[in-house]
């Protein structure tokens, strides 16, 4: 069989769930999440907090060169940094394409390379799984990356390697994270759990402490399933380092029935791709049937971003319909460096703006998303 028939059957199968389970209702008034408070966003040091007096400065020096119409400060959940998105958000997309199985063989073939580059580098593969740690120079951060599906048009890992990652998306099993009340689907799981686990926590564990006195901050990062995976490791490291996780286009790697109390969720971003036909990356929402939830702030990629959507924190509503096309790692990549590139910061996070297209209500700085356009006074 063609190797791309698989994965296309996978995923049509996924499609499938994903439809039966994700109805589009649009409910006026629904308010699912708060804006934190400031001393959350306070132990941010990459975050400013919107209510900081350096607030209104900023806000006249951004409307003199970045759009325009700058949100309502009481519309703003969170503010970005330029140094968040080029040091945390840029660098996270930068390895998690690196770890993605490609043409040049297992991750270890690139540690020469990449040493160049990176203060400390250590790389580790398996049959089915791989898993990158670098260390930043110049930001002396941590940062540990895991890989996305094997789509089946690389094989670097063989057959064999191939459907065994194709297992950790369908495995329908769950496992429950001894010492925590966190409940994992058991393929996100198997993906962290490899075995090279001994080996990557040490490394990990040398990366983090090799700042001297204090830690180096750690951020977990991932594309996809390697995003689903960057879940299992903040559970795994949480207690210890209380990790920065950043994902794009990650599926659900909770299961929702269990709290999992034990994670900052305040220090996890997840990017969706989204577009002017209202869809969404598909993959976000995949297989429900297992009950998963996201947590974390979701952050709505568009042409735009300003303010980047986001219904807020640990929103774990399934946005349909979606599309295999926002999937592209190379559409979140333009976007962010879009963002950069336009320096306008810092970048406000709320709701979309009047006349900016949705689905949801929770999408819209007014709460209200009427007939697909964000509206106000309705
Ligand atoms: C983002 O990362 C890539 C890869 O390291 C780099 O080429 C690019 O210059 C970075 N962008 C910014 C704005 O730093
Ligand atoms: C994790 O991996 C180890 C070593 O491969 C294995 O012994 C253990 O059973 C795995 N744990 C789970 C819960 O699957």
């Amino acid at each position: 069989m063609h190797v791309f028939g698989l994965w296309s059957f996978v995923w049509f199968s996924v499609l499938l769930t994903t439809k039966k389970t994700c109805k589009v209702h649009a409910r006026v008034g629904d308010h699912e999440s708060s804006p934190p408070g400031d001393e959350t966003l306070a132990q941010l040091p990459e975050l400013n907090n919107p209510h900081s007096s350096s607030h209104p400065e900023q806000r006249n020096l951004q409307t003199s060169q970045c759009p325009s119409v700058y949100p309502d400060p009481s519309e703003i959940k969170l503010l970005l940094s330029k140094e968040f998105f080029v040091n945390y958000v840029n660098q996270s997309l930068y390895i998690s394409d690196i770890i993605k199985a490609q043409d040049y063989g297992p991750i270890e073939d690139l540690v020469p390379e990449l040493e160049k580059v990176y203060e400390r580098v250590d790389a580790f593969s398996d049959i089915d799984d791989q898993a990158l740690i670098v260390k930043t120079k110049d930001t002396q951060l941590c940062f540990a990356a895991f890989q996305a599906s094997d789509r089946g048009d690389r094989m670097v890992e063989g057959w064999i390697g191939y459907i065994l990652d194709q297992w950790h998306n369908i495995n329908p099993f769950t496992y429950k994270i001894k010492g925590t009340d966190c409940k994992i689907r058991q393929g996100t799981f198997d993906a962290y759990n490899t075995t090279y686990k001994v080996d990557f926590r040490r490394a990990l564990n040398a990366c983090v402490e090799s700042c001297g006195d204090e830690q180096c901050p750690l951020v977990l990062a991932g594309d996809s399933q390697g995003g689903a995976v960057a879940m299992a490791a903040a559970i795994d490291v949480t207690q210890l380092y209380d990790p920065t996780v950043i994902t794009f286009a990650a599926p659900k790697a909770l299961v929702k029935s269990m709290p999992c109390s034990i994670l900052n969720t305040e220090k996890h971003f997840r990017f969706v791709n989204t577009d002017v036909q209202g869809r969404y990356d598909l993959v976000v929402n995949q297989v429900n049937i297992f009950n998963e939830k996201h947590t974390g702030w979701t952050l709505l990629l568009d042409d735009i971003n300003f303010p980047l959507g986001s219904p807020g924190l640990d929103d774990s509503r399934d946005r349909c319909p979606g599309t295999n096309d926002l999937h592209e790692y190379t559409i979140y990549r333009d976007r962010v460096q879009a963002i950069i590139d336009r320096d306008c910061f810092p970048l406000p996070v709320g709701g979309w703006p009047d006349g900016h297209y949705c689905r949801f209500d929770d999408e819209c700085q007014t709460n209200q998303c009427h007939q697909r356009r964000c509206k106000r006074g309705l």
